[in-house]
């Protein structure tokens, strides 16, 4: 059988480092085959050591599959159309293309929700959610017949889980805008699915804490465990493959089954000795 990428090509966006969920993607990706460009943050240009590029070249620039890595802000339309047009130089069309990326400021993450400031709305609804049309957008003109695009959201937007604040509004419109995605490129054979994860460590989830809560799965999961980054990269790119066509729109919960609870289940049990 032939790898399941093989022939494959398309953009990995939010490798920070090795705990990044879009590298556990992003390994199963190259190792079926496929061939990616990859985004890191831009560095300031005062920064003669380039430490966010320097962070995720070595650990992608060596491997066969990497085709390009450059730098991409979100949040500048610039920095997209520059993105795109190095993708369509190096890889010509796309076959996949997954969104692995969120901010917030800590001040705002940390301020009950009630107390988020305007401008820390405006910025984490910008990077986390409005990036994800933008990106969508831009590549359209690229994507290859039975395309998949997939973005990483979290069961805090479907529920109340207290210290996600900000974020938990941002993946409420991110689940969303995925979905209407997934209308609007339909007709062209695209499909757009979001992955919700357990909590895993990653720089990114320090601040929302994902420690805490991967303790509390261990206990309300029904497999009585968390994932591990592992699970969540197989299925991530599982759902960015073939293997997963027939699927478009959808939230695919990778959590040890956290999301059917609805008490603490065996916690409970516990708790009452
Ligand atoms: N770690 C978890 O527990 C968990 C669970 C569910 C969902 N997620 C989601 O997974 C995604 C990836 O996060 P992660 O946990 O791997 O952490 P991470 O810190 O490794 O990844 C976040 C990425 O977002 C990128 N990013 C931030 N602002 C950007 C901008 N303006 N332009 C371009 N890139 C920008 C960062 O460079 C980083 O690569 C996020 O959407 C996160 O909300 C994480």
């Amino acid at each position: 059988m032939q790898p399941l990428f093989a022939g494959k090509k398309g953009l990995i966006l939010g490798i920070a480092n090795d705990y990044s969920i879009a590298w556990h993607i992003a390994k199963n990706v190259l190792e079926q085959g496929g061939e990616c460009g990859f985004s890191h943050l831009p560095d300031k240009p005062d920064d003669e050591r380039k430490k966010n590029r320097h962070r995720v070249a070595k650990i992608v620039e060596a491997l066969p599959g990497c085709k390009f890595l450059h730098p991409l802000d979100v949040s500048r339309d610039e920095d997209i159309a520059v993105f795109v047009a190095k993708a369509k130089e190096e890889l010509g069309t796309l076959d996949f293309v997954l969104h692995s990326i969120a901010y917030a400021s800590l001040d705002d993450l940390r301020r009950e929700t009630i107390a988020t400031s305007r401008d820390g709305f405006k910025l984490a609804m910008d990077i986390s959610v409005y990036s994800l049309l933008a990106v969508a957008n831009a590549c359209r003109p690229l994507l290859n017949p039975n395309a998949s695009i997939l973005t990483l959201t979290y069961f805090g937007g479907e529920k109340v889980l207290p210290g996600y604040n900000v974020m938990g509004i941002c993946k409420a419109a991110l689940d969303a805008s995925m979905k209407y995605l997934a209308y609007d490129l339909g007709p062209a054979s695209v499909r757009v699915n979001a992955l919700s994860a357990g909590p895993l460590k990653t720089l990114a989830s320090s601040a929302v804490g994902a420690k805490d809560m991967g303790e509390l799965y261990k206990e309300v999961a029904p497999l009585g465990r968390n994932v591990t980054h592992d699970e969540v990269g197989r299925i991530g790119a599982f759902l960015l493959s073939d293997f997963s066509g027939g699927i478009t729109g959808e939230v695919l919960h990778v959590d040890a089954g956290y999301n059917i609870m609805g008490s603490p289940g065996r916690m409970l049990d516990k708790l009452k000795g």
